[in-house]
C-alpha cells in the first residue's frame, strides 16, 4: 500500500535550561502511514506527539532521522499545498467572525475572491456553524471554536491533515460532531493524522493506531487486530488454593472475588486450565472469550513500560 507518510528513526532531543540536561521527546521513530487511513497516534501527555507532528510539518527540526510527507520532505512548499495542521490549541482573532476567520485564511491561500464565499459558506456548513458566522469569536463555546478549527484546516482541501488533539476539552456531544466530521473526511479520500489521548475517540474513528510512550513507539497495528483479544476469562469456585496459584502463573490477569476465581488466560491454556480447576474439586462458573478496549491495551502498554 502506498504510503502518506514514512517516518525513520525520527529523534528529537530538547536541551533543557532549567536542570541542564537534554530531554529526549521522540526517539528513533519509525512509522508508516497508509494513504486513505484515519491514523491514531496515541500517547499520554508528555509522550511526543505534538514534537513530531512538529517535526513532520517542518516547523521544528529532528535531531536525527528523516519523514517523507507525501513523498516530499518536511516544510517542502509542494507539499505545504497539500496538507493542513489543526494545532493542539488554535489561535484565533477573537475580535473577527467565523465567517471573517475563514475568509482570512482563503486569502492567504489565494483562493480568488469569486471562489472565496461560496468556499467559505460551503466549509461553514460542513462544520454546522452557517448560523453563527456573523458571531465574533470571542463569543464561541470550545465547542465552536474547533469546528472553526476544522473549517479552517479544510480551506485548502487538503489531501492530508495533522489533527493535534482535536477533542480535548470537549463536551459529550461536540466530541460526537467532530468523530462526524473525521470519519467523513476520510470518506471524502483524505489521510488524517490524529493525535489524542482521548481514547474512545480514537476507538471510534481510527483503522489504525500507534501508542507512544515517553517518545518510543510502543505499538502500532490495525485496531481491529488489537482489540480481538485472543484471552479468555474463566470463572470458577471453589479453587484450591495451590490450583490456583499454579492458574496465576500463566494469567495476565488473576483475582478472588468472594470466594470465586476470575482468571484470564491465553486460548490455548483454556481446556488445561478448565481442567485442572474441575480434577482437584473445582466448578467452573463461566468461560467468556476476551473483548478488549484500547483503554486496556493502552493501560498495559504504557504501564509496561514504566518503571515504579
Ligand atoms: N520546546 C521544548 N523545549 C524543551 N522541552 C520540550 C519542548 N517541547 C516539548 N518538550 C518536551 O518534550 C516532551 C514531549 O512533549 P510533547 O511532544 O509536547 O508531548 P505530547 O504532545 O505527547 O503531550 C515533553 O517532555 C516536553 O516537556
Ligand atoms: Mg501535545
Amino acid at each position: 500500500m502506498e504510503n502518506a507518510i514514512e517516518i525513520r528513526d525520527l529523534t528529537k532531543s530538547f536541551h533543557s535550561v532549567l536542570t541542564g540536561e537534554d530531554v529526549i521527546a521522540v526517539d528513533h521513530l519509525t512509522l508508516d502511514i497508509h494513504r486513505g487511513e484515519i491514523f491514531g497516534f496515541l500517547g499520554p501527555n508528555g509522550a511526543g506527539k505534538t514534537t513530531t507532528i512538529k517535526m513532520l510539518l517542518g516547523l521544528i527540526f529532528p535531531t536525527s532521522g528523516t519523514a517523507s510527507i507525501l513523498g516530499y520532505p518536511p516544510g517542502d512548499i509542494e507539499v505545504k499545498r497539500k496538507i493542513s495542521y489543526l494545532p493542539e490549541s488554535p489561535y484565533f482573532y477573537e475580535h473577527l467572525s467565523g465567517y471573517e476567520v475563514l475568509d482570512f485564511y482563503a486569502t492567504l491561500f489565494g483562493i480568488p475572491a469569486a471562489e472565496r464565499k461560496k468556499k467559505v459558506d460551503e466549509l461553514l456548513d460542513l462544520v454546522g456553524l452557517s448560523d453563527n458566522k456573523h458571531k465574533r469569536l470571542r463569543h464561541y463555546s470550545k465547542g465552536m471554536l474547533q469546528r472553526i478549527g476544522l473549517a479552517q484546516a479544510l480551506i485548502n482541501d487538503p489531501d492530508l491533515l495533522f489533527l493535534d488533539e482535536p477533542t480535548s476539552g470537549l463536551d459529550p456531544i461536540a466530541h460526537l460532531d467532530i468523530r462526524d466530521m473525521i470519519l467523513r473526511l476520510r470518506d471524502e479520500g483524505r489521510t488524517v493524522f490524529l493525535s489524542s489521548h482521548q481514547l474512545s475517540d480514537v476507538e471510534m474513528v481510527c483503522d489504525r493506531v500507534s501508542i507512544l510512550d515517553r517518545g518510543k513507539l510502543m505499538r502500532v497495528g490495525s485496531l481491529k487486530e488489537m482489540l480481538a483479544g485472543k484471552s479468555v476469562e474463566i470463572r470458577a469456585e471453589r479453587v484450591r488454593d495451590d490450583i490456583f496459584e499454579k492458574v496465576k502463573a500463566h494469567s495476565s490477569d488473576a483475582f478472588t472475588v468472594d470466594g470465586a476465581i476470575r482468571v484470564r488466560v491465553e486460548q490455548s491454556f483454556v481446556n488445561e486450565t478448565v481442567q485442572m480447576i474441575m480434577q482437584t474439586g473445582g466448578e467452573i462458573t463461566a468461560v467468556i472469550p476476551g473483548k478488549r478496549t484500547l483503554e486496556d491495551i493502552f493501560i498495559e502498554t504504557v504501564r509496561e513500560g514504566t518503571v515504579s
